[in-house]
């Protein structure tokens, strides 16, 4: 296994998918996602699919973005079949690092790059867990407390913070 370096991120793809699988169990070991899912996002919007591999076919992290209605985050673990034709927001499902590799700045390009993505889309929203609201203000986020919003939340537990990145207004 080699160290995994912020260069060393790569496009998706399907063969991927169990050990992103892995990994989501690892950091995630409360909120399961299954292929189905993976295979949905990576098909309809492959560019905002991204990973980190060591040597050995196992994964040091991840990134998932995809375009939605900006205030309408998608539950956890439903294939959508289509993106939404009036997107106007890219969705940062998920951006997970291998515990052991955390603090190094590993995730920055991959969040760089999704929201490069966003662009065209005005804005780049995202449910934080696990206190992580720090981590994304550094790249512009802020949390958006919004009553219509948090019944949209509730499969995301308790500390879910709805974020919200606008570069343009909504549509
Ligand atoms: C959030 C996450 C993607 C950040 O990735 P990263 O590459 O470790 O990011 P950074 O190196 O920029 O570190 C971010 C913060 O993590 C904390 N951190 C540092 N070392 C750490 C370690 N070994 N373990 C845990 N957290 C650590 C620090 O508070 C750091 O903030 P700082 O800028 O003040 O130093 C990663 O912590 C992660 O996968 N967390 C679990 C999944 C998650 O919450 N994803 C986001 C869901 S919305």
């Amino acid at each position: 296994m080699s160290e995994p370096t912020a260069a060393g991120w790569r496009p998706m793809e399907a063969g991927d998918i169990p050990a992103l699988m892995a990994l989501s169990a690892t950091v995630h070991p409360t909120f399961f996602e299954g292929e189905a899912m993976f295979l949905d996002r990576l098909a309809l919007f492959p560019e905002g699919s991204l990973v980190l591999p060591l040597g050995d076919g196992s994964l040091a992290a991840y990134a998932l973005g995809y375009p939605v209605r900006r205030f309408a985050p998608p539950p956890l673990d439903t294939v959508l079949g289509q993106l939404p034709p009036e997107a106007d927001a890219l969705y940062i499902h998920d951006v997970a690092v291998d515990p052991r590799w955390r603090g190094r700045k590993l995730a920055e390009p991959a969040v760089a790059r999704l929201l490069a993505l966003a662009e065209p889309y005005g804005a780049a929203v995202l449910v934080s867990v696990y206190g992580t609201p720090p981590f994304w203000s550094r790249f512009g986020f802020r949390a958006v407390d919004d009553p219509a919003l948090r019944s949209k939340l509730a499969s995301y537990g308790e500390d879910a913070v709805f974020m919200l990145r606008e570069t343009a207004p909504a549509r």
